[in-house]
């Protein structure tokens, strides 16, 4: 091993013992500090998790302090800019927890942050690492669906909305379309090679959140919990994007991309209503084709595995940040989708399509 990587947290809150479980697997990373704005929090978390040896902070800016090769920032998604920024530019690689930011204002500044310092901005998306993943971006890009023109994703949960920090506007930015959708959106997105969006209309509502029928904080619920927007993309594409934390309906039914030449529906892994197509689990990928004149269709066998998906992203980014490799999941890619949940938003606002702008990082 060439060198201890030394790692600190920003936030810790739930997903950061996921973060410190993984790195802890990884005999050359050291947890030398952990951060958070509530006052002894780190520290009590520093205790917790036995990282005797670890500094902790009451704020991200005293942690960056430290001389660190990287930062997981587990911090709710409103902060994820201030703290993804500072880091870049006080020279830390960041892998940073999902959904990239609020707005693409952010995202843009975010990524032009990594790009400037020549640090590293990865996003923490573990539904990539399922090979499964990869074999539906093979098969898309083999071109056996010939020009794919429609695609359909998202997928909900029957009644599955989360609370406190989630649901604040304030904290989280947004609901449900962030917080679950952006992993649909890149499940589609990636299979598709990440093009470029022009447009978007959308609708959201959150008759379930505020109902205290359904929710025990309903008084403070103040994102969506439902939304449905239509993307236009270069090259006349168009994607339906759906998400729903809470709804009277089993299913929003599955990924489908239609081609010329054959269609793909892949649908969701697991039963329940935490389970679905939302998390980019991948349970069964048909193909739909016409052979010899007839209409036919062929189940694709899925790879099966054991993978810990969330300490492989953990891993991957040390693994990235040890041996001076390019961001797995980078910034700039992800992009694409946080101009897409930014024109959702201000498109369900507006009340009418909006236009994206997104600048070429490529
Ligand atoms: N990848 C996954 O599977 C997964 C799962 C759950 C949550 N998440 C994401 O992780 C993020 C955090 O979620 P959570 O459930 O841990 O939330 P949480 O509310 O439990 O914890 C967040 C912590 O960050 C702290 N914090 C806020 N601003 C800060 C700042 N500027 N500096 C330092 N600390 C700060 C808060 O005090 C809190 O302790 C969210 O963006 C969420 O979307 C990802």
């Amino acid at each position: 091993m060439s060198k201890n990587l030394r790692i600190g947290i920003i936030g810790t809150g739930g997903i950061a013992n996921a973060h410190v479980a993984a790195y802890k697997k990884l005999p050359y990373v050291e947890i030398v500090g952990v951060a958070d704005v509530i006052p002894d929090k780190a520290a009590a978390f520093a205790q917790a998790q036995g990282l005797t040896e670890a500094a902790s902070f009451d704020s991200h800016t005293e942690l960056l302090r430290m001389e660190l090769d990287g930062v997981s920032i587990c911090t709710p998604n409103i902060s994820h800019h201030r703290t993804t920024v500072d880091s870049l530019r006080s020279g830390k690689n960041v892998l940073l927890e999902k959904p990239m930011s609020i707005t693409l204002q952010e995202g843009i500044e975010m990524t032009q942050a990594a790009k400037e310092s020549g640090k590293m901005l990865t996003l923490g998306f573990q539904p990539r690492y399922d090979p499964n993943m990869k074999l539906l971006q093979t098969i898309v890009q083999s071109g056996r669906l010939g020009n794919v023109y429609y695609v359909e994703t998202g997928g909900g949960r029957r009644r599955g909305m989360p609370g406190g920090t989630f649901i604040s506007k304030k904290l989280a930015g947004a609901g449900a379309m962030a917080d679950i959708g952006c992993y649909s959106l890149d499940m589609a997105l990636n299979t598709l090679g990440y093009p470029r969006p022009v447009s978007v209309s959308a609708f959201t509502s959150n008759h379930f959140g505020t109902n205290p029928l359904y929710h025990p904080e309903a008084s403070k619920f103040e994102v969506e919990d439902f939304g449905v927007a239509m993307v236009r993309f270069e090259n006349d594409l168009v994607l339906q994007f759906k998400i729903s934390w809470a709804m009277h309906m089993d299913s929003l039914g599955a990924t489908m991309f239609l081609g010329t030449d054959a269609g793909l529906k892949v649908t969701p892994a697991g039963t329940g209503p935490w389970s679905g197509v939302w998390d980019g689990s991948v349970g069964s990928i048909t193909l739909y084709h016409d052979e010899y004149g007839t209409q036919t269709s062929t189940p694709i066998p899925t790879i099966g595995h054991q993978l810990n998906l969330f300490d492989r992203k953990v891993h991957d980014f040390a693994e990235a940040v040890r041996d001076g490799r390019e961001a797995p999941i980078p910034g700039e890619q992800i992009l694409i989708q946080q101009a897409i949940i930014d024109g959702v938003l201000r498109s369900a606002e507006a009340r009418r399509e909006v236009s994206i702008e997104l600048p070429d990082f490529r």
